[in-house]
């Protein structure tokens, strides 16, 4: 297992390209089952997770080519001679689950591995599977499998989410593109990979109104057509990459950035002391003078302050003049991150879903060990600024989230590299 090595230093200077959304990816590409024409994804990130939802379309007979260096996988639904969707996949993604909609809509019937919970969380599909029902499909749970069918195809419904579930917005979303008449998803996730899956189908001419709002209609249609569709930017790395001259200081333009993508994030960073700029290519983001301020953090669904930047955030909190009060409220279990921090000298208290972190003045390297994907990014951000050496273990769980990213913070400054084992 590769381990990442980091050096604490000095303020950043540069730039950092953003890569397409690794969530907007992994949504986009199960849309090519509603289809038997081509989809074509192009400014597709290059990550361990995309090769995984790869294998699994690959596995149902789709066509999937990663072209250009893999930014663009093109792919082709024509002929799905398989439909069910193996646990061995599933369980190394929780995304898999995204094939569940489509697969209803196109074939009429699909078997999906119940993902299992993660690091995170139990991670539960009632959301999902309450929406597809409303559709009109059966569902029963088998051996650890969701087997679901709808004979008679899917009907039009109107469905309130108790939550406003990303995944489950947007597998009924996929699903009711073909059913017949009108579907209405009430309290609808409004993060921006939704927008970004509603654009995509309807370039493939699906009917969809309202996304980016809690409310979603959508008309079914026949049958959808090919189409070709740039991924969205990853507003998740984007906000990882801002937080590197916020703990260093310096200066870094983070290229593709726009700050509609952020929601609170933004607002949280100019609290805390961060100054944000929109320039023709992206952000520029620079710290302020003096010391990050304190400031409180509550994860809520998009526009709220994203639950994937938490670990990230409280990274830079850790050596902030005051304490911060962090409440995750989206998972149970995302503080994985604060007992690898306390092991390089942060002051922090969890209790349950709130964290109490006491700003010290600098952190000290150590060996640490990454547990979930933002976790360990969130254990660089906070070497790069701390005083030694820091080596993070366990890394193949960063390169499920962040494209080559020794390369990315070493041109901006950061002494990093990667140690293969
Ligand atoms: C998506 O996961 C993202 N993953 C997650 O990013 C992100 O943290 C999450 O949305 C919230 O923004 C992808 O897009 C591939 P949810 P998803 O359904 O869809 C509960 C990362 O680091 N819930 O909005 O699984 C669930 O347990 C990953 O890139 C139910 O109870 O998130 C959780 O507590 C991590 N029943 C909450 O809702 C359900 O049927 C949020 O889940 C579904 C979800």
């Amino acid at each position: 297992m590769d381990s990442i090595i980091v050096r604490g230093n000095g303020p950043l200077k540069g730039q950092i390209p953003i890569a397409g959304a690794k969530n907007a990816c992994l949504t986009l590409m199960p849309a090519t089952l509603l289809s038997e024409e081509p989809l074509t994804l192009t400014n597709a990130p290059r990550l361990s997770d995309i090769k995984t939802m790869t294998e699994l379309l690959s596995s149902l007979g789709a066509e999937v080519s990663s072209l250009q260096d893999g930014k663009v996988q093109a792919m082709s639904s024509h002929n799905i001679d398989n439909h069910i969707a193996d646990y061995d996949i599933v369980r190394k993604m929780r995304a898999s689950n995204l094939v569940l909609g489509p697969m209803l809509a196109r074939l009429g019937h699909a078997v999906v591995s119940l993902p299992g919970g993660c690091a995170i969380g139990a991670r539960p599909m009632d959301l999902h599977i309450h929406g597809l029902e409303a559709l009109g499909a059966e569902i029963e749970l088998k051996d650890g499998y969701l087997h679901a069918k709808a004979v008679k195809g899917l009907k039009g419904a109107t469905i309130d989410l108790a939550f406003a579930s990303v995944g489950a917005t947007e597998n009924i979303m996929m699903a009711a593109t073909l059913a017949k008449g009108t579907t209405v998803i009430n309290n609808a996730a409004r993060e921006p990979e939704i927008v970004d899956l509603a654009t995509c189908l309807r370039a493939m001419g699906a009917q969809i109104e309202g996304d980016g709002s809690s409310s979603i209609e959508i008309q079914g249609v026949d049958r959808l057509h090919g189409a070709t569709h740039p991924v969205v930017t990853d507003r998740i790395e984007l906000g990882t990459y801002m937080l590197a001259p916020a703990i260093c200081g310096g200066e870094v333009e983070c290229l593709g950035g726009k700050i509609s993508l952020l929601g609170a994030f933004c607002e949280k960073l100019d609290a805390a002391g961060i100054h944000v700029e929109e320039t023709e290519k992206g952000l520029k983001v620079a710290r302020r003078n003096g010391r990050i301020q304190a400031v409180d953090v509550t994860t809520e669904p998009f526009p709220g302050f994203p639950t994937d930047l938490q670990a990230q955030m409280m990274a830079l909190l850790c050596t902030a003049e005051g304490t911060s009060v962090l409440e995750e409220k989206i998972f149970e279990n995302r503080f994985m991150h604060a007992p690898e921090l306390t092991r390089m000298g942060a002051d922090i208290e969890v209790h349950g879903g709130t964290a109490t972190v006491h700003g010290v003045k600098r952190l000290k390297g150590a060996p640490v060990m990454a547990t979930d994907l933002r976790a360990s990014v969130s254990l660089i951000l906070a070497a790069m600024a701390a005083e030694g050496e820091t080596i993070v273990n366990r890394v193949y769980h960063l390169d499920r989230g962040y494209e080559r990213v020794e390369e990315k913070l070493g041109n901006i400054g950061a002494h990093i590299e990667r140690v293969k084992s």
